[in-house]
């Protein structure tokens, strides 16, 4: 067998459109999921969610339920085994599932009071149902709203910085010839990915070794490793396949109770959440309430830009919804602010929600320049093109690559921009008014450490080794096409190891840092086994390994300001007597650096289009005051957009070489939900000529603003 790769014919695969590897094993229910894969003697876990918002449990009585058929354990805070409450966890401070049954504390409905471990699962639900727990209550705050009296500036808080400053904002709205001051509010949100989450533990020759769903097996591994105190190297967490997360897979209750319940019964142990159970145990998205204060010359151009965002986090650890950030990276003013504040209540703790920050921030910000646009009588991406800075706002660093306008420009003209009439309310057919809307988007272009493996096989065959998660992106299908570009082979010769924390450690799928990260890795681990192979001779028995570690590499990337970005337009119909928004056409334009999978790559941008437009028009949870829960906590309760309600929508994207950059990709993962919002509030108003700065903008709101309109119109007070 020849050892050489290169290949005359050979013209490259990525930039070409792949199904997925994984795609028949999918399709056949060959592939696996964490809560579907069999171990002898396994213990199944259900867990025992508080029904208190504040207070403590009693000592829990668990005899009766010990006696029912198959119960194995009871396992809570009076006898579970003690972690270490004060380890320094991957982001610097602990995880919120730090105290899990460690004391009696109770900070929000659904914290989890007991796991009950039984022969089967359905002998631990019906023993964990039947388990009475007793609690002291104690009153409880879950109300969030704009200017609550507790809100505060956090410090410290790992990932975000809460304020940025510069110039006097109050001065230039006094002297500027346009003001824009409004509040934007989005509600809580939820992201409950399609396979629940699952994680059976059991050790396994002093190793304990964990078959979960997460995002990043490594990270899992480590946090679970500090817990517990376990030499790193004692644990592995494997992730074959992951149905969907969002940023809700990390380290949540069910992987830590159930090694708990697997070192105390020395028995494998299964813990799988009930989609009820995720919306208290997994994360979501904070409500925020955003105020907004732009001021302008007479021709729109920013001399103050304002973004203050409110949102909530619990009593278990600070969670800041960052939504501030964008306009540190899109407009410039010569005042600039930006600030997080945070307000305590008894409620679960929030997490990243795909495209955390950004999503929230984007509704404020993008539909406040659409205002401003209005006001200047400016045309929307004429504004935005006004006030394209040059560096980033708030760092002065170059942009490492930045083709927003290039997104607007060629989504304007596949939309039919030019041809839009600027006027509200203008646009009619039959019972609707018909308006567009437009909204720029961007997202971070991160890059995290990660190692891997390449390795020639004897047969002519690649494995490539890396602990990716696939959380249903495509991740495998775009790092074979990644290393079967260097090696200059086919991709089905490439074999994918993805989805194991044996594999070493690697970046996690999150923060749109995933497909950035591990092609780095993959590249720099299959030009090496090139060059190698370049030499000539046999490849031996065990095969010819290369591997990398780009953790160097990265320390010594050059400061800058590295960003996805694009241009969302949405086009809106609106029924004013029934209340009844439809979304008629939606067109994301986006320059990502290089697309790698375009089949894939489409399918991710559509997917977070959805999502926004999911979120502009139907996504709330409500917290019942009284009793400190959601209300509907289900995916009949919690409404979002169904087929019906999504019309065709398109995404594209541009050319976006980054020059200098190594890898050429940028991640593509959540800025297709940036914007959405804004883009179809700002059609709403279009069509309407009423502005919704409340999501989502249901049939209630849309009467309402409609019938003060009509007053305001007729010179009568709203609601006189
Ligand atoms: Mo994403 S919200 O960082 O998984």
């Amino acid at each position: 067998m020849t050892t050489k790769t290169d290949n005359a014919t050979f013209t490259g695969v990525v930039g070409s459109g792949r199904t997925r590897v994984e795609g028949l094993d999918k399709v056949t229910g060959a592939a696996r999921y964490a809560g579907e894969i069999p171990f002898a003697e396994l213990a199944h876990g259900w867990l025992v969610l508080s029904t208190v918002a504040r207070g403590r449990v009693r000592p829990v009585d668990d005899a009766a339920v010990l006696a029912m058929p198959g119960v194995l354990a009871v396992l809570h805070h009076g006898n579970a085994p003690r972690v270490d409450t004060d380890y320094i966890g991957m982001l610097g401070r602990p995880n919120p599932v730090v105290g899990l049954f460690q004391n009696d504390r109770v900070p929000f409905v659904g914290w989890p009071v007991a796991l009950v471990v039984a022969e089967t699962s359905e002998q631990a639900r019906e023993a964990a149902e039947a388990l009475v727990v007793h609690y002291d209550e104690e009153p409880h705050d879950v109300a969030f709203f704009a200017g609550h009296p507790g809100a505060y500036t956090p410090q410290d808080t790992p990932l975000v910085e809460a304020e940025t400053a510069k110039g006097d904002v109050e001065a230039e709205l006094e002297t500027a010839a346009f003001v824009v001051d409004e509040e934007y509010t989005t509600p809580e949100e939820h992201h409950n990915s399609m396979e629940p989450h699952a994680a059976t533990a059991r050790w396994d020759e002093g190793r304990l070794d964990i078959v979960d769903s997460n995002q990043g097996s490594s990270w899992v591994a480590a946090e679970l490793a500090q817990l517990f105190s376990l030499d790193p190297s004692s644990v592995r967490v494997r992730s074959e396949h992951v149905g969907g997360a969002f940023g809700s897979k990390g380290l949540n209750p069910h992987q830590v109770a159930a090694v708990m319940a697997a070192t105390v019964l020395q028995r494998p142990v299964r813990v799988v959440l009930t989609r009820r159970q995720m919306f208290p145990l997994v994360g979501f998205r904070s409500p925020t309430a955003q105020r907004i204060r732009l001021a302008a010359d007479a021709d729109g151009r920013l001399r103050a830009f304002e973004h203050r965002s409110q949102s909530l986090t619990s009593t278990v650890v600070e969670f800041v919804e960052a939504s501030a950030v964008l306009g540190r990276v899109m407009y410039d003013a010569d005042a600039h602010h930006t600030l997080h504040e945070l307000v305590r209540l008894d409620v679960p703790t929030p997490t990243w929600m795909r495209a955390p920050g950004e999503a929230p921030g984007s509704f404020a910000v993008e539909s406040a320049l659409d205002e401003l646009a209005e006001k200047c009588g400016v045309d929307p991406i004429a504004l935005r093109v006004r006030n394209e800075p040059a560096v980033g706002p708030v760092s002065g660093l170059p942009f490492s690559s930045r083709n927003v306008l290039a997104c607007f420009e060629e989504g304007a003209r596949r939309f039919g921009w030019a041809d839009r009439d600027p006027r509200p309310g203008v646009r009619r057919e039959g019972r609707w008014l018909l308006g567009t809307g437009t909204a720029a988007a961007t997202y971070p272009s991160g890059v995290g450490p990660s190692t891997a493996a390449v390795t020639a096989e004897p047969d002519g065959t690649f494995t490539v080794r890396i602990n990716a998660a696939d959380i249903g992106t495509g991740a495998r299908t775009a790092m074979a096409l990644v290393a079967a570009d260097v090696l200059e082979v086919e991709p089905d010769r490439i074999r994918m190891r993805v989805g194991d924390s044996d594999l070493g450690p690697a970046m996690i799928a999150g923060g749109s840092m995933g497909t950035r990260s591990w092609a780095w890795a993959v590249k720099l681990a299959a030009g090496e086994l090139r060059e190698r192979l370049a030499l000539g001779g046999g490849i031996p028995p065990e095969g010819i390994t290369a591997r990398s570690n780009t953790a160097d590499a990265i320390g010594a990337l050059p400061e800058m300001e590295r960003h996805s970005f694009g241009a969302q337009f949405a086009e809106a119909a609106v029924d004013v007597t029934t209340g009844e928004v439809r979304v008629r056409r939606l067109l994301g334009i986006y320059a990502a650096g290089t697309i790698v999978n375009p089949l894939t790559a489409r399918s991710q941008f559509i997917g977070g289009m959805t999502w926004g437009l999911s979120m502009a028009l139907h996504e709330e949870a409500i917290r019942d005051q009284a009793s400190g829960g959601l209300v509907g906590a289900d995916l009949a309760g919690y409404h979002f957009a169904a087929n019906a309600d999504v019309p065709v929508i398109e995404a594209d994207w541009v050319d976006d070489h980054i020059p200098g950059d190594p890898v050429g990709i940028k991640g593509i993962g959540e800025i297709g939900v940036v914007g959405v919002a804004a883009a179809i509030a700002n059609a709403v108003w279009h069509a309407t000529g009423v502005r919704h700065r409340e999501l989502p903008i249901r049939p209630d709101r849309v009467l309402r603003a409609a019938e003060e309109a009509r007053r305001s119109a007729a010179g009568r007070s709203p609601g006189a």
